[in-house]
């Protein structure tokens, strides 16, 4: 399968008049397959927009590549490609949701025959069918949002870039846009998008590339980066009760250890040699919200907050 989106090298240098430049990205590659769902994630700042607003051409990149189906960023051949919803869109307030709509049905080259069954069909997937008469201005911020999908959605592009796509929805619309996105994937439809939401991210994504500092720290799926930052559960009885640098915990009989993979060797023979019965050895299950507290911090450039 060949990719929908491919960086190389890709890096960004803000020139900023006040302060000193501001490097946001780093020498980030990309590789995003047809047809996944890749979740971008990583703290504020850590350049997912900047890496957004150049995959659809609004940011030239400083040094790299980027490419939608083999198409250079910024292109009118790579635009056809994509579907993209912004961070933080600003409407023509004084539309109406319908009227906006077919504008952009028009701006994206929809055929004039198909634009009205087009418009009803966005409007009707993100669940705002009574809405095409109200203003823009009248919608609430959740309502404004799923406009924003509708729009990225109308030419049934073959890829869609959102940026933080739940931003902003109450808890049932999070849930609607995770099976709008689910229904897309089903059409074949490669879906990249930035979330806050761990949860959401873990559930839906093929893929998950965690960004921090404009770096990319880990990229793969789910299972792969669970195992990265994998625990081992050490189960023991007698021996030490205390173990220096390590919490014991009493769990009835057993006592129970909790420490990274890679260290679970030396802990073990060391329990053995204490005269320690071992009884349990297994692979803690962790969230990607462990995963990614863990590998933000252990990247050693994570700031306290
Ligand atoms: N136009 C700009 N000029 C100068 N610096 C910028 C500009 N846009 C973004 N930055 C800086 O680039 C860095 C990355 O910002 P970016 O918006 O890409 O982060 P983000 O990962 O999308 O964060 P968030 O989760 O808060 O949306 C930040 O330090 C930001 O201040
Ligand atoms: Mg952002």
């Amino acid at each position: 399968m060949s990719n929908a989106i491919e960086t190389r090298h890709l890096r960004k240098l803000y020139r900023r008049r006040r302060e000193p430049d501001l490097l946001a990205l780093e020498d980030l590659d990309l590789h995003v397959r047809e047809g996944d769902i890749f979740g971008f994630i990583g703290p504020n700042g850590a350049g997912k927009s900047t890496t957004i607003k150049i995959l659809i051409g609004l940011v030239r990149p400083t040094a790299g590549e980027a490419l939608l189906f083999g198409e250079p960023c910024g292109t009118p051949a790579s635009r056809r490609h994509l579907g993209y919803l912004p961070e933080t869109a600003v409407y023509h307030e004084f539309m109406a949701v319908g009227e906006l709509l077919d504008v952009h049905a028009r701006l994206a080259g929809v055929a004039p025959a198909q634009r009205k069954t087009r418009c009803q069909e966005a409007l009707e997937i993100v669940h705002l069918e009574d809405r095409a008469q109200t203003l823009l201005r009248e919608l609430s911020k959740g309502m404004r949002q799923r406009f924003g999908i509708a729009q990225a959605l109308i030419a049934r592009p073959p890829l869609l870039v959102l940026d933080e796509p739940t931003s902003g929805l109450d808890p049932l619309a999070q849930l609607d846009v995770k099976n709008i996105i689910l229904r897309l994937k089903g059409q074949g439809i490669t879906i990249f998008f930035s979330s806050h939401q761990l949860t959401d991210v873990e559930l839906i994504c093929d893929q998950i590339g965690i960004l921090h500092r404009g770096r990319m720290l880990r990229c793969g799926n789910l299972r792969e980066l669970l195992e990265d930052s994998a625990e081992v559960e050490v189960r023991f009885r007698g021996g030490p009760a205390q173990l220096p640098g390590r919490e014991v915990l009493e769990q009835g009989a057993d006592r129970v250890v909790r420490l990274p993979r890679e260290e679970s060797d030396a802990l073990v023979d060391h329990l053995r040699e204490a005269g320690a019965h071992l009884v349990g050895l297994q692979v803690a299950r962790r969230s990607l919200e462990q995963a990614f507290f863990e590998i933000t911090r252990t990247s050693g450039e994570v700031e306290e907050r």
